[in-house]
C-alpha cells in the first residue's frame, strides 16, 4: 500500500508514530513558512502541517498544490497545540508534521467546491458524478447503503437464507411495467427483457426446492420517472415456503427494527408495526401509503348531512357520492393564500374546490356559535350539523375542519394530499420518527378504464382470499388477495404476497385478467407446468433498497443514495447513455431504425 493508515481513523493514540498517508487535498492555507493542508481520503480528513525548512520539496513546489490534487505526506503524528484543537473534526486534537511530500497528481479545478455542503447544480452533479462522489454526503450515503445490505446479508444467513442470483436476460411477459428489451444477435428478430423483478425465478426456486432465498437482486422497468423512482433500481428480494403471511411480516419487522437500532439508532421506531387493511387506510387516509407520522385522521360525514340544506351536499348524498372531511388543529391560522393552496389540490384531481370551517379561537367548542364560524357554507349550514360536525371531527377552538365532497376516489386523492401539506405547514411532521406499517388485504383485481379490462392490482401470481375465489368470475372487483405492503413515512418502501401455488387457479386468475389460454401457454408454460410438480405453498415480498437507504439518510431523491443514477430522462449525462451505435452493431442485429430518429 502507498499508505500507512486512513486519515480518519487515527486518534490521539498514535502520537508521536510515524505514518504514511495518501489522499485528496481538501483545503490549504498558507501562513508565511507554514502551510496547513486538510487531507481527505474515504475514511476522512486530518490536518497537515507543511514546515517549508524540514521538507524535500520547494516552497515554491508547495505553493503550486491546489485542492484536489493527489498527495503522499510522510512525517509524525503530534498534538495540537493548546486553543487550535478543532471539536468538529474526528481528528481535531492531532495533526501530522510533514518530512516528506509526493505530489501523485494535479487537478483541474473542480467544476463545483468538494469540501463544502451547498446546493449545486444536478446537471453538473451528475456530469461529473465522480467529483460529486467525493463530498463527504455521498461518501456517508453511500456507506450507510453498504451497511445496510451488508446486515441484510448477514441477517437473513444467519436465519438460514441462502443468497442465489436469478438471470438478468429474461422473456418478456405481459403486465407489470414496460419491459426493457434486449435484441438477440444468435436469435435474429427475438428479444430478451431485462427483469423487472425475479419474481418468477424465485417462485421456481421454490417449486426447486430452496425453502429460504434472498438477493440483492438489480430490477429494470422503463417507467415515468419520479424523485423514488430509477429505471434501474435494487430489491431486497425474499422468497419461503411453507409460510403464511405473519411469518413475512414479522420477518421483515424484525430485519428492520434490529438493522435501524443497529444502523440509525438517531431515528424512534416502534418495536411493532401497526397492520392496516387496504379499505380501513383508504378510508383514514385516502391512500395505501399513509404517512402515520402524525394524526388527522379522514372522516365520512353523510350521517351528518343526510338532511341538509347545503344543496351541494344534498347532491353528493342523491348522487352517492360521499362527503368526507379532516380537521387540521390550530388551522384557522393558515393565511388565505395557504387554503388557496388547497382548493389549487382539489382543482388538480377534477373537483370544484374544498369546503373550509374555521372556528375562532375563543369559540366554546361544547357550545359552538355560528358567529365564531368562517366559511361560505355559514348560511347553509344548520345549528345542529355545526355541533355534530365538531363532535365528530373532534374538532377544538381555532381548528379548520376541510371538506371534500365528490366521488371516493376524488377525495381520497384531494384528502390525503391535503393531510400531508397541511402536517407540514402546521410543523406536525416528526422527523426523527420511522413510522412503519404494514397495510394488507389488497383487492385482487382493479379496473383499468383505459384498457377496458382487469388488472392484477399486485402481480399476476398472487393468491385470493380462498373464501373469495368463487367471486374472481363474477365480482373481481370484491375480491381480496394475501398482498400486502410495507410503508414508511407515506412511502411505499417494498411489496409482497403469498402466491399461488397451483396451476387450476393460476389459469383462472389468467382467465379473469383476459389472457386467453394460448397466450398463457405461450407466456407462462413453464409456471404452469412447475406448479403441476409439487410446488410447495410459498410467499414473499420485495423491499426497495433505494428506498429504504434514502429514507434512512433523511434523503427526498433516491438518487442521493446511488452512485451513477440516471436522470428524470433515464440518461446518463456522464458516460452518454443511451447512445446510437454503429451501423455494424445493427446489421448483425438484424436491426434497422428510422433515419430521421437518428438525425434528431
Ligand atoms: P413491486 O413492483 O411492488 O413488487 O416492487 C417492490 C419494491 O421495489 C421498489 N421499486 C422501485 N424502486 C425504485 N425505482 C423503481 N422504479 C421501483 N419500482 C419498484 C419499491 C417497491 O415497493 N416482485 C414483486 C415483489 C413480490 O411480490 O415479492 C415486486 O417487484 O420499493
Amino acid at each position: 500500500m502507498l499508505k500507512t493508515h486512513m486519515c480518519g481513523n487515527l486518534d490521539s493514540s498514535s502520537i508521536n508514530k510515524d505514518v504514511t498517508l495518501a489522499g485528496w487535498v481538501s483545503r490549504r492555507r498558507d501562513h508565511g513558512g507554514l502551510t496547513f493542508i486538510d487531507l481527505r481520503d474515504s475514511s476522512g480528513i486530518i490536518q497537515i502541517v507543511l514546515r517549508n525548512e524540514e521538507l524535500n520539496i520547494s516552497a515554491d513546489n508547495i505553493s503550486r498544490i491546489r485542492n484536489e490534487w493527489v498527495i503522499i505526506v510522510h512525517g509524525t503524528i503530534m498534538i495540537r497545540q493548546k486553543g487550535t484543537e478543532n471539536k468538529k473534526m474526528k481528528t481535531g486534537l492531532i495533526e501530522l508534521i510533514a518530512k516528506e511530500i509526493t505530489i501523485s497528481n494535479k487537478s483541474n479545478t473542480p467544476p463545483f467546491p468538494i469540501n463544502e455542503d451547498i446546493d449545486i447544480d444536478e446537471l453538473n452533479r451528475m456530469k461529473y458524478r465522480y467529483l460529486d462522489l467525493r463530498r463527504s454526503k455521498m461518501l456517508n450515503n453511500l456507506k450507510l447503503r453498504h451497511n445496510v445490505t451488508h446486515f441484510i446479508r448477514n441477517f437473513l444467513s444467519s436465519k438460514e437464507f441462502i443468497e442465489i442470483e436469478t438471470p438478468i436476460l429474461n422473456v418478456a411477459t405481459p403486465e407489470g411495467a414496460r419491459d426493457y428489451l434486449v435484441p438477440s444477435r444468435v436469435h435474429p428478430g427475438k428479444f430478451y427483457a431485462l427483469p423487472q423483478s425475479p419474481q418468477q425465478w424465485k417462485q421456481l426456486l421454490m417449486v426447486g426446492g430452496f425453502e429460504k432465498y434472498f438477493q440483492i437482486a438489480r430490477c429494470f422497468r422503463d417507467e415515468d420517472l419520479r424523485s423514488d423512482r430509477q429505471p434501474e433500481f435494487t430489491q431486497l428480494d425474499i422468497e419461503m415456503s411453507f409460510v403464511e403471511q405473519e411469518d413475512i411480516l414479522m420477518l421483515i419487522e424484525e430485519l428492520f427494527t434490529k438493522m435501524i437500532d443497529k444502523l440509525t439508532p438517531r431515528f424512534s421506531i416502534p418495536k411493532k408495526f401497526p397492520s392496516i387493511t387496504y379499505n380501513e387506510c383508504i378510508e383514514k387516509y385516502g391512500t395505501d401509503k399513509p404517512d402515520l407520522r402524525f394524526g388527522i385522521e379522514i372522516h365520512d360525514l353523510k350521517k351528518i348531512f343526510l338532511n341538509t340544506e347545503i344543496i351541494i351536499f344534498k347532491k353528493m348524498i342523491d348522487d352517492k357520492k360521499r362527503i368526507r372531511a379532516i380537521n387540521i388543529p390550530n388551522g384557522s391560522t393558515l393565511s388565505k393564500k395557504q387554503i388557496k393552496k388547497y382548493n389549487e389540490i382539489a382543482i388538480k384531481y377534477g373537483s370544484k374546490g374544498v369546503a373550509s370551517i374555521s372556528l375562532d379561537h375563543q369559540i366554546d367548542i361544547n357550545n359552538p356559535s355560528m358567529d365564531q364560524v368562517d366559511s361560505l357554507l355559514k348560511q347553509f349550514l344548520s345549528q345542529n350539523e355545526l355541533e355534530n360536525l365538531i363532535q365528530e371531527m373532534k374538532s377544538e377552538a381555532g381548528d379548520l375542519i376541510l371538506i371534500s365532497a365528490d366521488e371516493v376516489s376524488v377525495t381520497s386523492n384531494i384528502l390525503s394530499e391535503i393531510r400531508v401539506l397541511s402536517a407540514e405547514l402546521m410543523n406536525l411532521i416528526d422527523y426523527d420518527k420511522l413510522s412503519f406499517c404494514f397495510v394488507t388485504e389488497f383487492p385482487m383485481f382493479e379496473f383499468n378504464k383505459l384498457e377496458d379490462r382487469w388488472t392484477a392490482m399486485h402481480h399476476l401470481f398472487t393468491m385470493p382470499f380462498e373464501e373469495d375465489i368463487h367471486l374472481i368470475d363474477n365480482d373481481p372487483g370484491q375480491v381480496r388477495s394475501h398482498a400486502y405492503d410495507i410503508v414508511c413515512n407515506g412511502q411505499e418502501v417494498g411489496s409482497g404476497s403469498i402466491r399461488i401455488h397451483q396451476a387450476d387457479l393460476f389459469l383462472k386468475v389468467l382467465k379473469r385478467l383476459d389472457i386467453d389460454e394460448k397466450i398463457a401457454y405461450e407466456q407462462f408454460e413453464h409456471m404452469i407446468q412447475a406448479f403441476s410438480y409439487g410446488a410447495p405453498p410459498h410467499g414473499g415480498i420485495a423491499p426497495g433498497i433505494d428506498r429504504l437507504v434514502a429514507i434512512l439518510a433523511k434523503e427526498s431523491d433516491i438518487r442521493e443514495v446511488i452512485a451513477f443514477p440516471k436522470t428524470k430522462t433515464a440518461a446518463d449525462i456522464l458516460t452518454g447513455a443511451p447512445s446510437f451505435v454503429d451501423q455494424k452493431y445493427l446489421d448483425e442485429l438484424q436491426l434497422s431504425i428510422n433515419e430521421d430518429e437518428r438525425q434528431s
